[in-house]
């Protein structure tokens, strides 16, 4: 491993074991501040236009529920890690953290049910997130959001606020300074009205931090492309923009694995007249790894402020450690000492890579 992909893995670990103590950067806690100061990835988008689909690409796994409708109901705060070549692949929920998922379609089912827990069976929505870790030889360390998806009215059955209560809950999430957002358009509508763009813009109005996905290439009107948002001239980002090919419902519904979708996408650009230019830019593969990048610039730009941040965690932490008095049986006691290993290590890493 290099020494950014191990930074990204503790960066990783840091998230989970502050969460674990209940502290996703709401509270006001010692923890706030360190978790805000480290980057995660929002998946942004109107309902169907293809979210779910771009983060099981990224993965390389079929894991999420999916289906017409409001699907996607609580926020998925889905870590990535990744272990040694040939490792085991498995999943880990943080509220069944003695249970080691390997089979992927009953990951599935443990999000629609847990989804459900806490919403029942209705289609109301609740901003307490799921958290999901993902191990695999074959991701990139990576912590995406999945966020249930915009919309412009209310379905049957559901208030007529959930149009503005989703909005907001996108929006405690993107505005925050530390997040990248992943705005997903659909290619066969107009980027004029995307929600994702829409939002984007609001509150990151430079581009700076937005990465734009069009998705739904290949279900284009003939004869038309989307060359003018893929080149930057309809809507300009810092970043380039990356077009998909997710599977469409009738390869889901015929069980298309990943892997042959993966295939199925790189020749659709490899042989497209209209794309092939862009093919080494294009493609599920290339977002995850630009956006892997990406994280690595942005810790590298935040080696500074982190590592004060940590220095002041672990003395923060020590002083709390000696109040509740060690050994510590208790979980939360676990977690704190979890959190200052990691932020020891992480201050290790950090100077042996500044020496
Ligand atoms: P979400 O609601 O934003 O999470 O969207 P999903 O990922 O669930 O996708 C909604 C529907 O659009 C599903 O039936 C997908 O199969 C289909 N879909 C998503 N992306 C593409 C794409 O690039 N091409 C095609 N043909 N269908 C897609
Ligand atoms: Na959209
Ligand atoms: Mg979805």
């Amino acid at each position: 491993m290099t020494t950014m992909e191990s930074l990204i893995g503790l960066v990783n670990k840091i998230q989970r074991a502050c969460t674990v103590l209940g502290d996703h950067g709401g509270g006001d806690s010692s923890f706030a501040s360190l978790w805000e100061a480290l980057p995660t990835v929002a998946v942004v988008g109107g309902q169907s236009s293809g979210k779910s689909s771009v983060l099981e690409s990224i993965v390389g796994r079929d894991f999420l529920p999916r289906g017409s409708g409001i699907v996607t109901r609580r926020p998925l705060v889905l870590q990535l890690h990744k272990t040694e070549d040939g490792a085991q692949e498995y999943a880990e929920f943080l509220h069944l953290p003695k249970r080691r998922f390997s089979d992927f379609a009953l990951v599935r089912k443990e999000i629609q049910d847990e989804t459900d827990r806490v919403t029942g069976k209705t289609k109301m929505i609740s901003p307490v997130p799921i958290h999901l870790s993902i191990y695999s030889p074959n991701v990139v360390n990576l912590t995406l959001i999945d966020l249930p998806g915009l919309t412009k009215i209310a379905v049957e059955g559901q208030p007529d606020s959930v149009v503005k209560d989703i909005e907001d809950m996108v929006r405690t999430y993107v505005e925050k300074p530390n997040c990248i957002i992943l705005a997903i358009s659909p290619a066969n509508q107009d980027i004029a009205t995307s929600d994702a763009i829409k939002l984007a813009r609001e509150v990151d109005p430079n581009g700076d931090r937005t990465f734009g996905v069009l998705t739904k290439l290949d279900l284009m009107d003939k004869g038309t492309n989307a060359l003018d948002v893929l080149e930057g001239r309809s809507y300009r980002l810092q970043q380039p923009w990356v077009g998909i090919v997710n599977r469409s419902q009738q390869d889901i519904n015929r069980s298309v694995d990943m892997m042959a979708a993966r295939h199925k996408e790189r020749e659709y650009f490899a042989t497209s007249p209209d794309y092939s230019h862009l093919a080494s830019r294009m493609g599920s593969e290339y977002l995850a790894k630009l956006l892997s990048k990406h994280l690595e610039s942005v810790i590298r730009a935040r080696i500074p402020s982190i590592i004060s941040l940590i220095n002041k965690n672990i003395d923060e932490l020590e002083a709390e450690m000696d109040r509740l008095g060690r050994p510590i049986g208790v979980d939360a006691g676990a977690q704190l000492y979890t959190i200052l290993e990691l932020c020891r290590a992480f201050d290790k890493i950090f100077k042996e890579h500044l020496d």
